[in-house]
């Protein structure tokens, strides 16, 4: 059942009205006089969210409100936030983005509904295949249906390809895998299907890119759970590339390329999800620095752009105030990581520049 009908957005959107900042008219958002089809094809630019940021940061939340058509919460949706034991559900912090998104007319993405990276303990006990059907079925239908109408697009399944797969069906072990085998897969997207059949329903997953066997096997898993998806009618429409970039590494282009060529041959969509530009071994000067993490994301941004332009681009974080790249890729020298387009001050970085040639922005 949805919940977030015309009823629950006012209700929602007046709990945020008493800021200036969420003041803007969502018709304001239409796209200027340009050439209508170059608009065409460039992707919806977005990026993630953090509830508590938001809530705090007025500089944060304005520069979301200016830059973004569409956000997804980085945390939010995650299953250790919303079922912290088994019989909550705790959707106070994802409301309040959502709340941000329908107030700013601004388009919501879904992250994420099985991800092995985040799981809260109670699920370990979870071991007889009907159980883990059950609780994941039932938990998917939840958070999707009440979010019905509002989150357009779901990455369903996050991350089921190993680090290093060393053969073609391996998946990442972890409670849905171990208990469901390769079927949780299906059961995730139907379901996810069943409690919003408009919805765009997403495979995501990291490390695409590069040149290297374990980057080339991690393509072809990818493209097999993608084909066995499509054979046999299960709704997918899109695979994410998270493009978590690393500026040390080879983008493998032709590699990427044919990859994308077999995901397009699929009839299937493309999002960029999660681009940053993991900065750690680049040198500390910041104006190289930016300029090597915008060079980085152009390679990468131009490569797939070739093959099919994505629907969306989305980065993960808008500001260097707010990022992940720190807790696992920590420079030596101690300087704060830069992967994002705007500086902690919120100001345009040349990642921003790059972006705005492959994107429409809402600036
Ligand atoms: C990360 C968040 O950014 C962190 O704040 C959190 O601590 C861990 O998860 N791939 C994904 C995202 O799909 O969900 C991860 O997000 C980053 C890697």
């Amino acid at each position: 059942m949805t919940q977030f009908g015309p009823t629950r957005r006012t209700m929602i959107a007046g709990a945020l009205a008493g800021s200036g900042l969420l003041a803007r008219d969502p018709s304001a958002r239409a796209a200027p006089g340009g050439p209508a089809r170059i608009e065409s094809v460039r992707a919806t630019y977005g990026a993630a969210v953090r509830g508590d940021a938001l809530a705090n940061d007025p500089a944060y939340a304005q520069a979301l409100a200016e830059r973004c058509r569409l956000i997804v919460p980085e945390g939010s949706l995650k299953w250790p936030v919303i079922r912290p034991n088994r019989d909550t559900f705790d959707f106070a912090d994802a409301d309040r983005i959502a709340a941000f998104a329908s107030r700013l007319g601004i388009g919501l993405r879904g992250h994420t509904l099985a991800w092995y990276g985040a799981m809260p303990a109670w699920t370990d006990a979870i071991t007889s295949r009907a159980e883990a059907e059950r609780v994941l079925t039932q938990h998917i239908e939840r958070v999707v249906s009440r979010y019905a109408g509002l989150i357009t697009s779901w990455d369903v399944v996050n991350e089921a390809v190993p680090d290093d797969p060393a053969a073609a069906g391996d998946l990442r072990p972890f409670v849905w895998s171990n208990t469901l085998g390769a079927d949780y897969i299906p059961i995730a997207f139907r379901a996810a299907a069943a409690a919003d059949p408009a919805a765009r329903l997403v495979l995501n997953e990291y490390d695409l890119e590069y040149v290297g066997a374990r980057f080339e096997s991690r393509r072809a898993a990818l493209l097999r759970i993608a084909r066995r998806l499509v054979e046999s009618g299960v709704p997918l429409h899109a695979i994410g590339l998270q493009a978590h970039l690393f500026a040390d590494r080879r983008i493998d282009r032709d590699g990427l390329q044919a990859f994308l060529r077999e995901i397009r041959a699929m009839n299937l969509d493309v999002l960029v999800t999660e681009l940053d530009v993991i900065d750690a071994s680049l040198p500390g000067d910041v104006e190289t620095r930016d300029r090597r993490v915008a060079e980085t994301a152009r390679t990468f941004l131009a490569a797939v752009h070739e093959v099919v332009p994505p629907s969306a681009i989305l980065t993960w974080g808008i500001s260097d105030r707010y990022t992940w790249v720190p807790t696992y890729f920590t420079r030596s020298d101690g300087l704060p990581n830069r992967p994002l387009p705007l500086d902690a001050s919120m100001r345009p970085k040349p990642l921003m520049a790059v972006l705005e040639d492959f994107t429409r922005s809402a600036a």
